[in-house]
């Protein structure tokens, strides 16, 4: 079986990589390495001793995308991570986040039309919910106005497949909304790496924790939660590149209950930012400095994932916990100059 992975030098995409070669499938990854280093592919190549082929190709480039299709007419099914992701640019550059997130799925999906290709699996996000009515977050749960471009092209997506699929039938299709991914492989040799400074709790944290910064900033401590900080679902990223694999696996053995379906992807369970950080000194014994600042404009208070359906209706649940994660993402941050 032959996987096309796009975005698949990137944090997530490259644990996913990780896991479809230790099954034995074929991986091609296309990646413009617009948010990832070439020394990834080292790295997966390191963990699984097997060498996926790389094409170093721009989603937006629809010449070269079609040569691609051309030359792999024999794809079983692909997961389509390629995006950029940063919401605060997002706002700075709306334009250049639908060019990049809407235009290449579109992209993507007609050369799948071309060549009859169907298994489409789709980066979505928990960013549709926005502060969700109820807690936890089930698939019903309606999609809120989004807060930024970025969670519009998510959105945005997400309807594109559903619309798609709807009068193609022979076309199946699977978004995944991830709750937070976080963590890095254990050998050390994949993990992630925000370029800049980083948005996400968890790299500031070791990054904050290596001393490449001052301190981390909460923010927000007068949130309606036990103990005022935001709350999240944090899922392990092996868990949810394993996810994908379950998820690809449904489509190809066409066990779908219909031609597009939405899984959450989280553990359920949700940590404050407090309770991240503590968690995170008791694993690592390293001592976090932070300050509680203001709220941050688009933060909402908490959204942790109903994931009944993906227990139960992909045979999947996430394994491994919220220290393990932390411990990963630290022992990663040690390996970095
Ligand atoms: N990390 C998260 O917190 C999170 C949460 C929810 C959803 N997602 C979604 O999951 C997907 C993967 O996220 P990630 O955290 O691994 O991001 P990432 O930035 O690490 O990986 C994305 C990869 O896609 C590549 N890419 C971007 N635009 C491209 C293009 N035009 N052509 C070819 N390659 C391109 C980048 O170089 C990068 O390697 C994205 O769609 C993201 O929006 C991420």
């Amino acid at each position: 079986m032959k996987i096309l992975v796009t975005g698949g030098l990137g944090f997530i995409g490259s644990h996913t990589v990780v896991e479809l070669l230790q099954k034995n499938y074929e991986v091609v990854i296309i990646d413009n390495l617009s948010n990832s280093s070439i020394s990834v592919l080292e790295g997966i190549t390191s963990i699984t001793q097997k060498s996926p082929q790389f094409y170093k190709l721009d989603l937006k480039d629809k010449l070269e995308l079609s040569e691609f299709f051309e030359e792999h007419q024999d794809l079983d099914g692909i997961i389509h991570f390629a995006a950029s992701k940063a919401v605060g640019e997002s706002v700075e550059k709306p334009l250049m986040y639908y060019e990049n997130n809407i235009n290449t799925l579109v992209l993507v999906l007609q050369e799948m039309r071309r060549k009859e290709l169907s298994n489409f699996i789709f980066s979505s996000s928990c960013t549709v919910y926005g502060q969700a009515d109820e807690l936890p977050i089930t698939e019903e749960a309606p999609v809120k106005k989004a807060e930024s471009p970025y969670g519009n092209t998510k959105q945005i997506g997400e309807e594109i497949i559903q619309e798609y699929a709807k009068v193609n039938s022979d076309f199946s299709g699977i978004s995944l909304r991830y709750f937070n991914p976080i963590g890095a492989h254990e050998s050390t040799q994949i993990g992630e790496l925000p370029i800049g400074v980083p948005q996400n709790l968890i790299p500031f944290i070791t990054q904050t924790a290596a001393g490449k910064r001052k301190e981390l900033s909460v923010f927000g401590d007068d949130y309606p939660t036990q103990d005022g900080t935001a709350i999240r679902d944090y899922i392990h990223v092996v868990d949810l590149a394993k996810a994908h694999i379950v998820a690809l696996e449904r489509l190809i053995q066409k066990k779908n209950k219909k031609n597009y379906e939405v899984f959450n992807l989280g553990t359920g369970k949700g940590n404050s930012v407090l309770e991240v950080i503590h968690a995170f000194e008791k694993v690592t014994q390293q001592k976090l400095p932070y300050k509680i600042v203001d709220r941050r404009e688009g933060d909402i208070i908490a959204a942790y994932a109903d994931t009944t359906k993906a227990n139960n209706d992909l045979g999947w649940k996430a394994e491994l916990g919220i220290e393990e994660a932390l411990k990963s993402a630290w022992e990663w941050q040690l390996k970095q100059d």
